[in-house]
């Protein structure tokens, strides 16, 4: 069985920033698919980082904490913002190229909820793919890369994570033995049918861990991206925040600025305030669209952007880019403290899989690379201060449900549109139960199976199952509104009972 120092599963941001600063050690990185397929790869608007004299990390930190409706762990987004500017330096130190003017100055965009212009960016509207391509050329040397090969199972022995199973692409099961684990392999956006995510991230991570009892949290909050392009009835894209940024305005078909008086930020509202606006525009039978009519040189500082309505046949020239909200960011996952520990030992997580806390009920605006960076930093300085042994192991003897048993599985399509209808902006009891309900029919097939026995498809499949129950009975639990998580039948937050609660997933809970 290979050995290696640390296993980190996923490769966008997070997992290459924590690589990075481990390269010293033996690192094997493990993805799903090839290293270019990732949500960090797809990033648009940028990385928020007060760089400018006249913004301040306080800002920035009362920023995330009002659009994270106060639900945030304060210390973490204290690390987050104040660390900002110091890994932007850093990076331009190591080369990265930033979007600046001819005097060196960085380009700041604005995006939703944030005070001040501090969204560094680079290649216009590619900032992911830029800052994803230059960390993995930094750090492709001293890792030892594994793609087209899917982690099915942590591998857990007397309380300790001692590497993982994974299928390959042949369907034949391997196993890695390691002294450090990270799962960094994102969210679970294709939980649901209209998402801003890769189709690879199906909540592998998260499901897993949930499987060998590791804690999850805040499985109710879920941002959905206000501006999606929308093209008969699919969502087929991201349109930046920052286009809203640049002076974009919402308007309903019949060309009204619906955003203007709703909130005393506008268009440029908390996503998960422009997200219901939206949703009631269209609810109510109007189409939305993005109007660009006053922005000049549009396909200069968007040409990712451009390219995707070019393809998706919309001409920009007429000004109106017709968009819908889709599922983008989950802010809840795996529960770690600031350096990453989960609750099982030589186990972290980093990245959109893990929840620090640092985006509270609501992300901020380009929040989520700088978290990749922070937090992938933070993550490896901690595991190179602990003694990288291999603990002995055997292997386990695995509870082995019959296969004939789970015959009757549901496709991703059926999850999805559970998940949208019932689990979607707005959510009510009666909705959420029928979800529930409707995830629990298959619940045996959450855990304890033999993944020697199911293929790569099903096991998909069974992870899709997972976190969309976990999503759904968290949102019935949580009796009022705060962020991504709106009840039509508790519309308010509830300090009282519930500020700063988190609910806690374990498997302790079974049914
Ligand atoms: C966007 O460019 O609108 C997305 C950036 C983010 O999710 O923070």
């Amino acid at each position: 069985m290979p050995q290696t120092d640390v296993i980190i599963i996923g490769s966008g941001i997070a997992a290459l920033s924590a690589a990075y600063h481990m390269r010293d050690k033996h690192v094997t990185m493990i993805t799903k698919s090839s290293w270019l397929t990732s949500n960090s790869m797809l990033a648009q608007g940028g990385i928020a980082a007060a760089v400018h004299k006249k913004d301040s990390w306080k800002n920035h930190y009362e920023d995330t904490i009002v659009a994270g409706c106060y639900h945030n762990d304060n210390k973490n987004v204290e690390y987050l913002v104040q660390d900002g500017p110091l890994e932007i330096f850093d990076w331009c130190q190591k080369g990265m190229i930033f979007d600046c003017d001819k005097n060196g100055q960085f380009l700041l965009g604005k995006e939703g909820a944030h005070s001040h212009h501090r969204i560094i960016h680079a290649g216009g509207d590619a900032t992911g793919k830029e800052l994803t391509q230059f960390l993995f050329h930094s750090t492709k040397s001293s890792i030892n890369l594994i793609e087209n090969e899917v982690v099915v199972e942590l591998i857990i022995q007397n309380g300790e994570c001692l590497g993982v199973y994974t299928k390959n692409n042949k369907g034949m099961l391997e196993r890695y033995q390691a002294s450090k684990t990270i799962i960094a392999s994102g969210g679970c956006g294709a939980v649901y049918g209209h998402t801003s995510n890769a189709d690879v991230i199906t909540g592998d991570g998260i499901a897993m861990a949930y499987r060998s009892g590791v804690e999850i949290v805040d499985m109710e909050f879920i941002q959905f991206h206000p501006t999606m392009l929308h093209i008969n009835g699919k969502c087929v894209g991201l349109i930046s925040e920052a286009v809203r940024g640049e002076g974009a305005k919402l308007i309903n078909q019949d060309g009204e600025n619906f955003m203007k008086d709703l909130h005393h930020q506008g268009d440029l509202a908390p996503r998960d305030v422009v997200s219901r606006a939206i949703f009631e525009q269209m609810k109510n039978g109007s189409n939305v669209y993005l109007d660009i009519s006053s922005l000049s040189n549009f396909s200069t500082r968007f040409p990712t952007i451009s390219n995707l309505c070019k393809q998706h046949g919309i001409d920009l020239s007429i000004g109106r880019i017709p968009v819908a909200p889709g599922m983008h960011f989950l802010m809840g996952g795996i529960r770690t403290n600031d350096k990453g520990e989960t609750n099982i030992k030589s186990l972290f997580a980093v990245g959109e899989a893990a929840c620090t806390g640092v985006h509270g009920a609501n992300r901020l605006a380009s929040n989520s690379l700088l978290e990749g960076l922070v937090f992938g930093k933070r993550v490896a300085n901690h595991i190179l201060t602990l003694p990288l042994e291999q603990t002995a192991y055997t292997d386990p003897k695995w509870e082995t449900f019959e296969k004939k048993k789970f015959n009757k599985w549901p496709s991703k399509q059926q999850i999805q549109k559970i998940m949208t209808n019932y689990v979607g902006i707005q959510r009510t009891e009666a909705e959420l139960i029928d979800a529930v309900k409707w995830f629990e029919t298959y619940q045996p097939s959450f855990w304890d199976f033999n993944v020697k026995d199911f293929t790569m498809d099903e096991i998909e499949i069974i992870n899709l199952l997972t976190v969309g129950w976990l999503i759904a009975s968290s949102a019935l639990k949580r009796t009022e509104s705060r962020g991504g998580h709106f009840r039509l039948d508790y519309p308010e937050s509830n300090d009282n009972e519930w500020k700063q609660k988190q609910i806690f997933r374990t498997r302790a809970e079974m049914y």
